[in-house]
């Protein structure tokens, strides 16, 4: 997927983004935390239980700066955040006297699609009782870059569930609903790491070229899209076999946004990297 950069346009959002922070309030006995980035690939400690499923009303995007993990306060990489699908919608080109960020280059316009069935993919982990604060602690720093905490209903996958139903009968086991709030950190449009809409090969060169305290930022990219690919191979509705005739990787227009970076930053990582 390319963007026609021969006529840019200018982005404006015409409503603002609805997302307030929560009350922060964790109950021991009840405590999920929904991964949506990284925390797919990197639990957090002590967890009960990694369920499988989705959220809706969200559109996951690399719109988000990182000076801490992917990248450091001089040369900032690129992480996700979770984007309201209504506000999503509403960046438009024809007022940029609305746009959120002022500092975003041309050719703006978000060019992939939301998830088609709306389903954000992702994990949500139950966290033992008695850690439950001192994770929620260890999250709260580990996501400060501009992140904050909000809850979301995520449904659970329904072969996970019916599989934990049948196991939970022969042993006594923790009652999984198939939708359950989760606390989840999101870089709203309004906190000042969040950077919004980029052309997908100026957005994919720099993953490639950024790196931080918790590594390179590609390999955030490729470890997410791996993980990916594993979550959506559970939806029926998603096509599992990602090999075309020729036996060549085939990426899955499912969460767009997602495999083209992938496709992007390799094809610009392997450019770059002749040796
Ligand atoms: C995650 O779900 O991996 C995540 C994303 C952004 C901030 C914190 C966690």
């Amino acid at each position: 997927m390319t963007i026609d950069l021969s006529t840019p346009p200018s982005p404006s959002a015409s409503s603002s983004s609805t997302l307030v922070p929560d009350d922060y309030q964790v109950d021991p006995e009840n405590y999920w935390v929904f991964g949506y980035g990284s925390l797919i690939y990197k639990p957090p400690p002590h967890t009960q239980l990694r369920v499988p499923g989705y959220i809706t009303g969200y559109v996951r995007r690399f719109w988000q700066s990182s000076n801490d993990h992917r990248g450091t306060p001089e040369a900032p990489g690129r992480v996700v955040t979770l984007i309201e699908h209504s506000f999503w919608e509403s960046l438009t080109t024809d007022d940029s006297s609305k746009i959120v960020n002022q500092n975003v280059p041309s050719a703006t316009l978000d060019p992939h699609a939301a998830p088609p069935n709306g389903k954000t993919w992702g994990v949500a982990y139950k966290i033992q009782p008695e850690h439950a604060r001192a994770v929620k602690e260890y999250l709260d720093y580990r996501e400060k870059n501009g992140y904050t905490e909000h809850r979301v209903a995520f449904t659970t996958d329904s072969t996970f569930l019916q599989n934990h139903k049948k196991s939970t009968q022969s042993n006594s086991q923790i009652t999984l609903p198939p939708v359950l709030t989760c606390h989840v950190y999101i870089g709203t449009p309004d906190n000042e790491a969040f950077v919004g809409p980029q052309n997908p090969e100026a957005l994919a060169k720099h993953i490639v070229n950024s790196r931080g305290p918790s590594g390179e930022n590609k390999e955030y990219l490729y470890n997410l899209h791996r993980s990916l690919q594993a979550l959506h191979k559970l939806d029926p509705a998603v096509e599992t076999d990602n090999h075309d005739k020729s036996g060549t990787e085939y990426y899955w227009p499912d969460d767009e946004h997602i495999t083209d970076l992938v496709r992007l930053a390799k094809k610009y990582d392997q450019e770059t990297n002749i040796y």
